[in-house]
């Protein structure tokens, strides 16, 4: 069984900046506040008439390029997404279709904010069994259609982007993915949600007067629950391969606000400087969050051969999740 290791990296995101400044415009608001309770400065809003998997395939072409992988030769396209271009088909198969990915079967996974880790999980498995040798892994998230911009307690956090993952089978020399550790608890399913819009509250007029299309939050549950579930499934990784927090070299986080992670870091006793931060210019990309990231580690060379990084994505449902990975 040979395990999975990310043979290329790709991130997308769209060129309108809207800042702290101008949000205080919109909503009662100030950049002192947001800026101070979340460590965002700024975040990414699609254009009008870009879709989620326009901003996908740009982020899968990086990673697709850097991998030398064709589009044809891709066996699977998995898309962890909750702001997919339309409730059926899956975003997936457009994006199959954009690209040209031919011999690709696609599908969607709904698990919010560690919907990347989600994806990269069945990948690994996939390559495992050898049903599998190239796989694209793709977070999008088109949230700025998703929120409520009269409230200010959500439309601060969020941000429209893709990140991109390539992954194959790795060469048997401890490189690639150790393992994964998965976790939900729907009990807390109602903390953040979209509650209208499924077989419960379908589509109606009241439904959209009420806003109930679009994110509802308890940001303080949130925060509990991040702060003491995150910590928790990291010790669970490094307990099963053997190692300690110590031989940590790179923390890639699911990035919703500065204060959990530093939170997280220091419960676990980890520097800072360890630790790839960019919510400051995305905000809260959600499922996108994690790619992005690690692409951009990647891409400014912090990442060298054999460093093991810990990857850690906690959202809605609740859902989360730890990897471990040999560079
Ligand atoms: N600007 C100014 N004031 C605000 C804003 C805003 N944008 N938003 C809320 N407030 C007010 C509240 O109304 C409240 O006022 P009140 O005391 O008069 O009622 C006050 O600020 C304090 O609100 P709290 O909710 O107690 O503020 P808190 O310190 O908990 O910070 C925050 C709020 C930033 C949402 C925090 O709870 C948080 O980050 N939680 C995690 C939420 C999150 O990350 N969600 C993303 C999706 S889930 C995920 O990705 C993991």
């Amino acid at each position: 069984m040979t395990n999975a290791q990310i043979l290329g990296t790709g991130s997308y995101a769209p060129k309108r900046i809207l800042t702290n400044h101008e949000l205080a415009e919109l909503v009662d608001t100030t950049d002192a506040w947001i800026t101070e309770r979340t460590g965002i400065k700024a975040r990414r809003i699609a254009a009008e008439g870009e879709v989620t998997s326009d901003m996908a395939i740009i982020a899968a072409r990086h990673a697709l390029a850097m991998s030398g992988t064709k589009a044809e030769d891709l066996d699977m396209i998995i898309t962890a997404t909750i702001s997919p271009d339309m409730p059926l088909p899956a975003c997936a198969v457009i994006i199959q279709a954009k690209l040209g990915a031919w011999r690709a079967f696609a599908f969607d996974i709904s698990a919010a904010c560690a919907g990347s880790l989600y994806a990269l999980t069945i990948a690994d498995q996939f390559i495992r069994n050898g049903r599998a040798r190239r796989v694209l892994v793709i977070g999008v998230e088109l949230l700025s259609r998703l929120v409520d911009w009269n409230d200010r307690n959500t439309c601060v956090l969020f941000g429209d982007a893709a990140g991109a993952l390539v992954v194959g089978p790795g060469q048997g020399d401890g490189r690639g993915l150790l393992t994964t550790h998965l976790h939900s608890d729907g009990r807390a399913a109602g903390i953040l949600s979209i509650p209208g819009g499924g077989s419960q509250h379908p589509q109606s007029a009241e439904v959209l007067a009420r806003g109930m299309d679009k994110i509802a939050m308890n940001g303080r549950e949130i925060y509990k629950f991040a702060v003491r579930a995150l910590p928790e499934v990291i010790l669970e990784a490094l307990d099963a391969n053997g190692l300690s927090v110590a031989d940590i070299d790179h923390i890639v986080p699911h990035q919703a606000n500065a204060r959990i992670v530093e939170s997280v870091l220091e419960r676990l006793g980890i520097p800072l400087q360890k630790c790839w931060l960019n919510l400051d210019r995305y905000g809260n990309t959600s499922s996108a969050s994690l790619p992005i990231s690690l692409d951009e580690a990647n891409r400014a060379g912090r990442l060298k051969p054999g460093d093991l990084i810990a990857m850690m994505a906690i959202g809605a449902g609740m859902t989360w999740g730890s990897a471990l990975m040999r560079w």
